[in-house]
């Protein structure tokens, strides 16, 4: 069974509790720091040093980038150790990723839309009791339905008209005469990531939303990237990476602006 330790970032004194084998990067993006990388984590650039306490000993390749020196003052490469022992890492400011100026103003107004998502109204029709087939007596041939939607369509009559949230025409998303209908467009950029909330039946801009891209701990260009990408688990680490950031910006943008869970389902 693996074990837990405690790591206590400086000057922040962030404490996090990571698995034994954590690598001190991804530790550090826990605690809310983005650590320098411009090689990509191969050791070769220097730039992700961090006094580590207790000092674990050093790789081989810090033995060739950083000097007997630094060695014995306890500075190592974020980018070589995992977490094996409790630890205080002090980040230097030289070995921080400072994010750049994003536009996170909106610039207001409208856009133009041609969603996939739309709310179609449908009319109330005359069942006699006992009839089975409520959705194929309501709704077009071409549209799927699942069990869950159905019933609420059900009981939506009682209430007078049915609203159907419809995707691509084919598939009823949600049936609910309150639902808004919502949407997030994201600019995903090297440095960056955007996401822009929608109403999606006005064409209102509603909030905005930017993170660092999390993929910059795995380097900090794309060529970078596509090296790291063709490593083992390289892909797997970087799609995990930027998924992650998209689930934040969206959990964001849906905390900022009260959307209820149920409103999330049409962001996916
Ligand atoms: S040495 Fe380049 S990222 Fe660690």
């Amino acid at each position: 069974m693996k074990s837990f330790y405690t790591v206590k970032f400086l000057p922040e004194n962030k404490e996090i509790r990571v698995v034994e084998g954590t690598s001190l990067l991804f530790a550090a993006i826990k605690a809310g720091i983005t650590i320098n990388t411009p090689c990509g984590g191969k050791g070769i650039c220097g730039k992700c040093r961090a006094l580590v306490t207790p000092a674990p000993l050093p790789t081989p390749q810090e033995k060739k980038i950083l000097s007997e020196e630094e060695i014995g003052k306890g500075w190592r490469l974020s980018c070589q150790h995992q977490v094996n022992a409790n630890l205080n890492v002090e980040i230097p400011s030289s070995s921080r990723y400072f994010r750049q100026a994003i536009l996170t103003k909106i610039q207001g107004g409208k856009i133009s839309l041609s969603p996939p998502v739309k709310r179609v109204s449908f009319p109330i029709p005359s069942l006699s009791l006992g009839e089975r087939s409520i959705g194929e007596k309501v709704l077009p041939p071409q549209l799927a339905i699942d069990l869950y939607s159905l019933r609420h369509l059900a009981q939506s009559f009682k209430k007078g008209r049915a609203f159907a949230s419809v995707i691509n025409a084919h598939q009823v998303l949600e049936v609910n005469q309150e639902s808004r209908l919502f949407g997030i467009a994201f600019d995903i950029g090297t440095t960056t990531v955007v996401g822009y909330l929608v109403n999606l039946e006005t064409g209102e801009m509603l909030d905005v939303h930017a993170i660092t891209n999390p993929q910059v701990i795995y380097g900090d260009d794309v060529i970078s990237r596509i090296e790291y990408a063709s490593r083992e688990d390289g892909l797997k680490n970087l799609s995990q990476a930027i998924l992650a950031g998209v689930n934040t910006i969206i959990k964001e943008l849906c905390k900022k602006n009260h959307l209820s869970p149920e409103e999330k389902k049409f962001l996916r």
